[in-house]
C-alpha cells in the first residue's frame, strides 16, 4: 500500500480519535453542594449525567463541606470563585452549573463577582430571595431560638459570620436586614453596592437560569424563594416580577428574563432532600437544559 492511499485512512482514524477525545459537545457540569452537605452528595446525580450524556466532564466542588458550610458566604465565595475560575480557564468553551440549596446562593454570588463563561445555571431549590422559616438546620445553628427571634442574632456583626444569617430575611425587621445583611442584600443591590453595575454585567453573561422549586420542599421557606418570590410584612407572597430588584433590574434578572433566559419550574411532590435524588426530576427538568 502506498503512502498516498494510507493518508486518508490515517486522517480518518485521527479525526475519529479526536472526536472521541473532545466528546459529544455537552458542556462540562460543575456541582455545588448545600448546607451541611459535601461534594460527595452529588455522586449518584453526576453518574446520571454521565449515563445520559456519555463522557460529559463533571466536577463536584470540594470546599466548605459539612460543618464548614456554615462559614459566612462572603468568605466562601472567594475560595469557590477561585476553584470555578481555574476550571473555566481550562474549559474555555463554557460550562454549566448545578447548585443545590444554599449552594445556589453561593453560585449566584460567584456569578455576580467574576467574569465567567457559565452557559446555564440550574438553581436547585435555593433560597434566592432569602429564608424565613424553622428548619432542622436552623435548630442546629440557633438551638434556642424560634423563627421570630433569629433576627436578634442574625442581624449583628457576629451573626453575619454564619452563612444562614447572610440570607436570613425577616419580613418584620427589614430595617435591620438592610443594615446588617452583608450578602443577600448586597447581591440584590437592596443596600446600594458601589459594585452593582459590575455585578449586573457579570450576572448577565449567563445565557440561562433554570430555577427548580416546589410547594412540598419543606425546608426552603417560603418555597417561592426558590423562584425569587418572598413574603411581605403580612406574610403574603410577592412574586419575583413584583419585587423591586426585578422591576428595577438591580442585578440583571429582568434583563435575563427579557432575553428568554429565565426558566421557572414549580414541581410538586419533592421534599428538599430529594431534588438531587429524584430521577424523574433529573430526566424531566434538569437533563433537557444540559447541552
Ligand atoms: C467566625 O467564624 C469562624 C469559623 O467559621 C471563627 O473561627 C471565628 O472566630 C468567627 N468570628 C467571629 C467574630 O465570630
Ligand atoms: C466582573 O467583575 C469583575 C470583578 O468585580 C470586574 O473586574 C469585571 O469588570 C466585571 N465584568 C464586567 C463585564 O463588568
Ligand atoms: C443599585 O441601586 C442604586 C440605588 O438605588 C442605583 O443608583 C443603581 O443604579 C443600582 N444598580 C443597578 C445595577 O441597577
Ligand atoms: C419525584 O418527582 C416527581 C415530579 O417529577 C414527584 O411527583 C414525585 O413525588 C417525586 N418523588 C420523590 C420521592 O421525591
Amino acid at each position: 500500500m502506498s503512502f498516498h492511499s494510507m493518508a486518508p485512512r490515517l486522517t480518518f482514524v485521527l479525526l475519529s480519535a479526536c472526536m472521541i477525545y473532545t466528546g459529544n459537545g455537552y458542556k462540562p457540569v460543575v456541582y455545588m453542594h448545600g448546607i451541611f452537605g459535601s461534594y460527595k452528595e452529588s455522586a449518584g446525580f453526576l453518574k446520571w449525567i454521565e449515563e445520559e450524556h456519555s463522557s460529559t466532564e463533571t466536577l463536584s466542588i470540594d470546599a466548605y463541606n459539612n460543618a464548614d458550610s456554615a462559614v459566612n458566604l462572603m468568605q466562601q465565595i472567594q475560595d469557590i470563585a477561585q476553584i470555578l475560575q481555574a476550571y473555566m480557564n481550562s474549559h474555555p468553551g463554557g460550562i454549566n452549573l448545578i447548585c443545590y440549596s444554599q449552594g445556589g446562593l453561593i453560585c449566584r454570588g460567584v456569578l455576580e463577582h467574576i467574569q465567567h463563561n457559565v452557559d446555564t445555571f440550574i438553581s436547585l431549590s435555593s433560597p434566592q430571595a432569602g429564608q424565613f422559616g424553622d428548619t432542622q438546620y436552623l435548630k442546629y445553628l440557633f438551638p434556642h431560638l424560634l423563627r421570630d427571634q433569629v433576627y436578634r442574632i442574625a442581624y449583628s456583626e457576629e451573626g453575619q459570620n454564619i452563612s444562614v444569617s447572610n440570607y436570613w430575611n425577616d419580613p418584620h425587621h427589614q430595617d435591620l436586614y438592610l443594615k446588617y445583611s452583608k450578602y443577600l442584600a448586597v447581591l440584590n443591590n437592596e443596600t446600594f453596592s458601589p459594585d452593582s453595575q459590575k455585578f449586573k454585567n457579570n450576572f448577565t453573561l449567563l445565557k440561562r437560569l433554570v430555577m427548580l422549586g416546589g410547594p412540598d420542599d419543606g425546608v426552603i421557606t417560603p418555597w417561592q424563594s426558590s423562584h425569587f418570590g418572598f413574603y411581605d410584612k403580612d406574610l403574603n407572597i410577592v412574586e419575583m416580577k413584583n419585587q423591586p430588584w426585578y422591576t428595577n433590574d438591580w442585578f440583571g434578572l429582568r434583563t435575563l428574563d427579557s432575553r428568554g433566559g429565565l426558566v421557572t419550574k414549580v414541581i410538586p411532590g419533592v421534599q428538599h432532600n430529594y431534588w438531587i435524588r429524584n430521577h424523574t426530576v433529573f430526566m424531566d427538568h434538569i437533563l433537557p437544559y444540559l447541552n
